[in-house]
């Protein structure tokens, strides 16, 4: 039985604890939402228990792929047991259709149907607003390896054809994701979380938002929206 020890890290959302065991962590999923890079917190009821249950039905079906989670055991409501793993300073995102930031930096429409997805490198860096970074940056600063960069992108890619199907078949569009990789005993590591919090989800008919979104946008309704999602997903909450 593993057991809880103390405080490793508080992050945004998510508190990390040791364990007994120095190869696991347990992570908690709290209420907190946070958006524009920790400018904008508040606590959201039941958001906590949504994003740890998602995760973990995610993080299953992605490892039934093929693709290795640090995910080790859904322990209750709010907390997971996971490897513990040395942390990739990058974030991967995957987009399908612009929205965001890519319309920003290029000036194009949101909602333009990408002829194949889009893979960026973005810095985890909160106070310079996670700038993108490319993978000779990568390799300069010792983040990564160009092995460990090739398997990023490659992994990152498995994981779209998995989760636009899941997706697409609960009548929703994915598009766009963020994605942090760490290393287990040298091994690329899916870790972080999946969830709504970290991709976009639109309605496949009526393109409404799904997803963080509607936090950012004060569009209300954001944990309904997530468990909207977790319905039609066949993903259970309770
Ligand atoms: P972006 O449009 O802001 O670049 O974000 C693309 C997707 O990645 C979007 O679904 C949000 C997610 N994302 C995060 O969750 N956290 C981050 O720090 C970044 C850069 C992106
Ligand atoms: N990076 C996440 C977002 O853009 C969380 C945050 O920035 O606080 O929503």
């Amino acid at each position: 039985m593993v057991e809880k020890k103390e405080e490793l890290y508080r992050g945004k959302a998510k508190t990390v604890y040791a364990t007994n065991d120095p190869k696991r962590l347990i992570i908690t999923f709290r209420d907190d939402t946070s958006a524009f890079d920790g400018l904008k917190i508040e606590q959201l009821a039941r958001k906590g228990k949504t994003n740890n249950k998602f995760n973990y039905f995610i993080m299953k079906k992605l490892e039934e792929a093929g693709v290795p989670t640090q995910i080790e055991e859904l322990l209750n409501d709010n907390e997971i047991l996971v490897k513990k793993l040395e942390m990739v300073p990058v974030e991967c995102v995957v987009r399908n259709v612009t929205a965001g930031s890519i319309c920003k930096r290029l000036g194009v429409q949101q909602g333009l149907e990408l002829k194949v997805p889009t893979f960026e490198f973005f810095l985890k860096n909160d106070a310079l607003h996670d700038p993108m970074v490319n993978d000779s940056h990568i390799i300069s600063f010792g983040w990564g390896t160009q092995e460990q960069i090739d398997e990023m992108k490659a992994l990152s890619l498995k994981i779209n054809d998995v989760l636009k199907k899941l997706f697409d078949d609960a009548g929703l569009i994915l598009v766009d994701y963020k994605l942090e990789f760490g290393l287990y005993d040298g091994k690329l590591v899916l870790g972080d979380e999946f969830s709504p919090d970290g991709c976009r989800l639109w309605d496949k008919n009526t393109k409404e938002s799904l997803d963080k979104d509607r936090f950012r946008k004060d569009l209300g309704g954001v944990i309904e929206a997530y468990e909207e999602v977790a319905r039609r997903i066949g993903c259970p909450l309770d």
